[in-house]
Order: structure tokens, then C-alpha cells, then sequence
């Protein structure tokens, strides 16, 4: 092999390695690529009301089965079986928001806000059988 041609050879493979370097420069490292994010999680605001405001008397699945529920009754007091009613469902509205007189439901306008009573009447509405 000549003096040139080892020359041409030793050339054209010290850019093949610059070349492999700076590609490999291009491509930022894993490291630094930001991990995807999680998709937004399905949260059912009309669950989360009710839990949070609803349950202890009407019980997680509406059946009313709880302890108040359960002092009430021996009362003699109504306390409804949300999964039995047949209430219209703009009434259920209008009953979470204004609350019914003289009993444990009171009403809820100042405390929810009317996307938050929406959304519990149509949870409410979805406990029935
Ligand atoms: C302190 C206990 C209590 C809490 C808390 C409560 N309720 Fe009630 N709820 C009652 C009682 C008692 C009645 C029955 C009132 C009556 O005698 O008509 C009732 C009635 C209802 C009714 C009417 C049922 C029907 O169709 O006739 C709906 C709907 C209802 N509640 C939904 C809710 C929702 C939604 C929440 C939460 C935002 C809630 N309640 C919070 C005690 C409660």
C-alpha cells in the first residue's frame, strides 16, 4: 500500500467516526428525555361529591344503610333508598340544590357549586337499579 492511498484510507475512516460522533451528539441522551406524561385520569366528579358529601347518610351505594340512616329510621323518620326512587331527574336536581324542608337533606347551592350538583344528580340517578 502506498503512502497515499493509507493516507486516503486513514482520512475517510477518521470521518466516518466524526460522523458517527456527531450523530450520536444529536440525539439527546435518554437521561434527559422527560418521561411521557400519564394520561389525564377519567375522574367521575359526580362520584367524588358524593363520596365526600353524600355518602355517610345515603351510604356508597344509595341504599341509605348507614348509621344515621339507620337512627332515623328508628325514628321513624323517612330516609330514602336512593337506588329505589323514581324521582324526576330535574327534581333530583332541584332537591340536592334547595333541600328538603324539616329533614337530614339540606340544601346544597351555597355548598356546591351548579356544575357539582349536575354532575351528583346524574351519579344519584345512575345508583338506581
Ligand atoms: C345529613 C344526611 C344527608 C346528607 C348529607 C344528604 N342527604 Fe340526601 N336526603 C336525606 C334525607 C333524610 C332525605 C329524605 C328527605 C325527605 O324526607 O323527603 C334525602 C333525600 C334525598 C333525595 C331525594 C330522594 C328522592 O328521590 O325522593 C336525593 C336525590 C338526595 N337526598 C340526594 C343527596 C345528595 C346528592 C347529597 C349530597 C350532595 C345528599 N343527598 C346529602 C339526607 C341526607
Amino acid at each position: 500500500m502506498n503512502t497515499t492511498l493509507r493516507w486516503i484510507l486513514g482520512s475517510a475512516s477518521a470521518l466516518a467516526l466524526a460522523a458517527t460522533v456527531s450523530v450520536a451528539g444529536a440525539t439527546p441522551p435518554t437521561a434527559d428525555i422527560a418521561p411521557p406524561k400519564p394520561a389525564t385520569p377519567v375522574v367521575d366528579k359526580g362520584a367524588e361529591v358524593y363520596t365526600a358529601t353524600c355518602a355517610k347518610c345515603h351510604g356508597t351505594d344509595g341504599k341509605g344503610d348507614t348509621k344515621i340512616g339507620q337512627k332515623a329510621k328508628e325514628q321513624g323518620k323517612n330516609w330514602p333508598d336512593l337506588t329505589a326512587q323514581k324521582t324526576a331527574a330535574d327534581k333530583v336536581k332541584a332537591i340536592i340544590t334547595d333541600g328538603v324542608a324539616d329533614t337530614g337533606m339540606k340544601p346544597y347551592k351555597d355548598k356546591l357549586s351548579a356544575e357539582e350538583i349536575d354532575a351528583v344528580a346524574k351519579y344519584v340517578i345512575g345508583l338506581r337499579k
